[in-house]
Formats: C-alpha cells, sequence, structure tokens
C-alpha cells in the first residue's frame, strides 16, 4: 500500500481517532532536508484527529555547539554527568530547536506550544559519582499536556526538566518519551532516529515481541549497536509501562511516518507488547485486502489471477491472517463434495511477513477444516512453492487426474501447467487424533 492511499489510511481512522502518538525525535533529525517532510506527516496525522506530542533531544547540537565554542561537553545524550556549562550549553541548543520546531509546525499551519510539562528531580549521586544537572523524569504535567492536546495544539517538550524550584534538569529525550507516553497512556511511541531501526546482524528486524527484546537485552546486548540500545531498552521500557506499540524509524525517508503508521509493511523496527493474531474468515471489506496481498504473487505467477467478483462469488472459503488487525496472508479453501476433496489455494503470505510459520499456519488451519467437514484429500496447485508443500505440509505430488472433473477443466483451460500436490487425509495422518465428526452434508447443503 502506498501511504499516499487513502483508501487504504481510511481503514486505520477508526483505531487512531483521538489517540495519542507520543513522536520522539532525535536532535540530529530537526535540521536534516526530510525534517520538513516530517512535519507535513504529522499535519495529517492531525487532520485525522490522532493527538501528537512531539519531543525531542539536542545530542547532535550539543556536540556541535560544544565543537564551535572549543568546549567538550560533559554529556552528550542527559543520561551521564551533565556540569553546569554543559547545562547551559543543552539549554541553548534544545530551545534553538524547539523553535526550529515550532516555526516548522506553523509553516504547516499546526498550533503547537512549547512546554516545561516535565517534573524532574536529579538523577543523584550513583556509584559515588554525583551526575549533577542531569535529571530523572520525577512527574509529567499530564494536566497541562491533555489541555493543549484537547485545544487542538500540538505540545513540544525539550529535553529538559523543572523542579518547581527554579533548577533546570538535562533529560534523555528517549526516557522522557516513555514517560510522557506512560503517563498519557498513548497508543505509540515513534522514536525518528538516524538509522533505519533495530538491526541484528545489519538485517533489520522488522517487528518483535517486547519479550524477545526484553531477552535480546538481557542476553546478547552486544548484537546491538550503542545508538540502538537506548531506543531498544526504552521500548522494551514503554512496552512494560503499558505502551502497546514502539516503533524505531529513519527520519531520512520521505513519507516514512506515514508509510509506519498506515501500512503492514511499516518502514523500521515496531516493537510490541503483545501479538494479536488470528485467522478468521474472509468478510466483504476484506476482499481488497486480498487483491492488494496477492498482487506480487500473480505478478510473479505464483498465483492465478482473480477478479474482484471470482473472490466475491467463493468469499466463505476464503480466510485471512491477521496480526493487530492488518491482513498479512490468506488462503482459501474449496471443497468438492462429491468428490470428498478439497482444494488448498490463494495461499498467500505478504513478504514483510515471510518465514515466521504463517504459510504453516494457515496450511495446518486448512488441513484441520478440511478434516472436521470429513474431506477424504486435500489438493493444492502451485507453479513455485511445491517444495515447500512436500517439504514441510506432508503432501506429495500427484497428477492432473486427482483434480476433480470440474476443476480439471478449468486446469486444462488455464494453461499454468501448475503441479498439482496432493495430502490424504486419512485417520493414520491425524497423528492418533480422532477424526471429528462429518459435518460435509451440513456444508454442502448451505
Ligand atoms: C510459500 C509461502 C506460502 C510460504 O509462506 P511462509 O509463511 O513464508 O513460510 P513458513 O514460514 O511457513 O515456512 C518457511 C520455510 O519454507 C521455505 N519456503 C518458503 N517459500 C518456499 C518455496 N517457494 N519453496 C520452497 N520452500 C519455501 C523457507 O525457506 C523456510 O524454510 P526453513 O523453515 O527450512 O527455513 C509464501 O512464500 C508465499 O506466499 N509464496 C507465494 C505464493 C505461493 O506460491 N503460494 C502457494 C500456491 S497456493
Amino acid at each position: 500500500m502506498k501511504p499516499t492511499d487513502l483508501r487504504g489510511i481510511l481503514q486505520y481512522i477508526p483505531r487512531f481517532r483521538e489517540k495519542i502518538f507520543v513522536l520522539s525525535l532525535d536532535g540530529a533529525i530537526v535540521t536534516e532536508e526530510n525534517f520538513s517532510n516530517i512535519l507535513l506527516d504529522v499535519a495529517v496525522l492531525r487532520s485525522l484527529n490522532i493527538r501528537v506530542i512531539i519531543c525531542h533531544g539536542a545530542a547532535a547540537q550539543i556536540k556541535a555547539l560544544g565543537q564551535q565554542q572549543g568546549f567538550k561537553p560533559s554529556d552528550i545524550d542527559g543520561s551521564g554527568i551533565t556540569d553546569s556549562e554543559t547545562l547551559k550549553l543543552a539549554l541553548n541548543a534544545a530551545n534553538r530547536l524547539t523553535h526550529e520546531i515550532l516555526e516548522g509546525l506553523s509553516t504547516n499551519d499546526l498550533r503547537a506550544a512549547s512546554t516545561n510539562a516535565i517534573v524532574a528531580h536529579p538523577m543523584g549521586i550513583l556509584g559515588g559519582v554525583d551526575h549533577l544537572f542531569t535529571g530523572k523524569v520525577e512527574r509529567v504535567d499530564t494536566e497541562m499536556l491533555l489541555t493543549l492536546l484537547n485545544q487542538g495544539i500540538v505540545p513540544v517538550v525539550p529535553p529538559l526538566g523543572f523542579d518547581g524550584e527554579g533548577k533546570t534538569y538535562r533529560v534523555n529525550s528517549d526516557h522522557m518519551a516513555v514517560a510522557i507516553a506512560e503517563a498519557l497512556k498513548a497508543t505509540k511511541v515513534i522514536f525518528i532516529t538516524t538509522y533505519d531501526g533495530l538491526a541484528n546482524r545489519g538485517q533489520l528486524i522488522r517487528q518483535m515481541l517486547a519479550g524477545d527484546l526484553e531477552k535480546i537485552l538481557a542476553d546478547k546486548k552486544n548484537d546491538l549497536t550503542p545508538e540502538m540500545l537506548s531506543k531498544a531498552t526504552h521500548a522494551a521500557v514503554a512496552c512494560q509501562a503499558g505502551v502497546p506499540r514502539v516503533h524505531i524509524i529513519s527520519g531520512r525517508v520521505d513519507e516514512g511516518l506515514l508509510a509506519e503508521v498506515f501500512s503492514n509493511e511499516g518502514i523500521g523496527t515496531l516493537v510490541y507488547a503483545n501479538e494479536y493474531q488470528q485467522i478468521r474468515r474472509a468478510m466483504r471489506k476484506d476482499i481488497r485486502s486480498i487483491q492488494r496481498l496477492t498482487k506480487e504473487g500473480v505478478e510473479s505467477d505464483e498465483l492465478v489471477k482473480r477478479t474482484r467478483t471470482t473472490v466475491e462469488k467463493q468469499l466463505p472459503d476464503y480466510y485471512i491472517f491477521e496480526i493487530d488487525k492488518h491482513p498479512v496472508a490468506c488462503v482459501a479453501l474449496h471443497i468438492y463434495p462429491e468428490q470428498q476433496k478439497g482444494e488448498l489455494a490463494c495461499l498467500y503470505v505478504s513478504s514483510s511477513h515471510e518465514n515466521q510459520g504463517i504459510g504453516k499456519k494457515l496450511i495446518q488451519f486448512v488441513e484441520s477444516k478440511a478434516r472436521e467437514i470429513g474431506l477424504k484429500e486435500l489438493l493444492t496447485l502451485s507453479t513455485q512453492a511445491f517444495t515447500y508443500f512436500q517439504s514441510k505440509a506432508g503432501f506429495v505430488e500427484g497428477s492432473p487426474d486427482d483434480l476433480p472433473a470440474t476443476r480439471r477443466e478449468k486446469y486444462d483451460a488455464g494453461g499454468r501447467n501448475s503441479k498439482v500436490l496432493v495430502k490424504r487425509l486419512t485417520a493414520e495422518t491425524t497423528l492418533g487424533t480422532q477424526p471429528s465428526k462429518p459435518v460435509l452434508a451440513t456444508l454442502s447443503a448451505t
């Protein structure tokens, strides 16, 4: 789906309307060329009534300002020791950045306000070392942020905390974003950074259960680069704190923010607190998703082209595999009651979700449906995945003669010469379980 596909975006609107997204921008992104596009994406989110809070870091600017002034800051990202000179530098850099963000939001006709919503106390003395002006979020002024959000104003939160007694502390922006999201029960935290997302041995991780990320942080921390570590740690903390989804994306991709929020594939890493996946019967509204999902497979001749009308006519045969309400795979079971045969068809797993066992789950699902209704044989036709069916799902190669007569006619007329694969559904292949009561008669009557 193209992020600009309005119809595609429409399906998300009821889910996200009035929900809070916390966008956490690395300082380095604010001065990049693509930043104006990010703000344009923010304007789209706002136009869909998504409530956006922007918080930002200032590490890159603190570093640069330090260099300009010939001075080495005692800390760059608000997690080390902030001495008074570094605090001055941080105030300067953060305020400038907040101003740039406000300016950019104004350019997009968005009302925004800089806030002092972070109440902080000193990080204190850790391991005998006083962290001086580095702060820790004590409380988030949720009332202030909600008042702004309710007025349609985008709160902009700098990486600074205030103690209420005239002191300001530097706060790490990742930590701050998570604290805000937790306090406001945000639907998402989106870290917008200079790299593509979390990666394992150079391979981008598309999505990951928070529990799995916690395991990596506990056992294989070194697999993550130092720059990813803070995002990974805070993503895990956010999920533990009740934020359902955390995204880590590059701020250098045009329309990247929209693509991440409004497409199945996304552009970066999604860390999710719990996985909601299910196989369900397809509904009318899914016809488009089935066609969209299978488009690539049709183009590469893995699947036969099905028109909307064909899918519509056989809609009760179709099933959707969805994760988080995103359809990511589909399959159909066409039944030939007289021959007591079923055809597993239109199996397709979106490329972003391949090799996660979804194909096998769908085959098992169709197989158990077929057994449930008393079918004796499952057939499938494949041009490019026949070894998959053989090695992963226990099918054996058959021949066009195995097809029911009506199906054989279509097969001959189609000219695709797909291989025919067969799986006998005998009691023995149920691995000791009793076949369920046949309900074929009921099905064929409907
Ligand atoms: C074939 C397909 C359904 C597999 O789905 P999937 O969810 O990625 O597969 P799973 O996670 O269940 O299984 C992954 C395993 O199958 C193997 N595999 C994937 N596609 C394969 C193919 N076309 N041929 C042979 N093996 C294949 C993988 O290498 C992997 O092997 P491993 O477990 O030894 O590492 C999917 O790639 C697809 O949609 N293909 C295009 C459509 C198609 O051909 N459909 C079948 C016609 S109905």
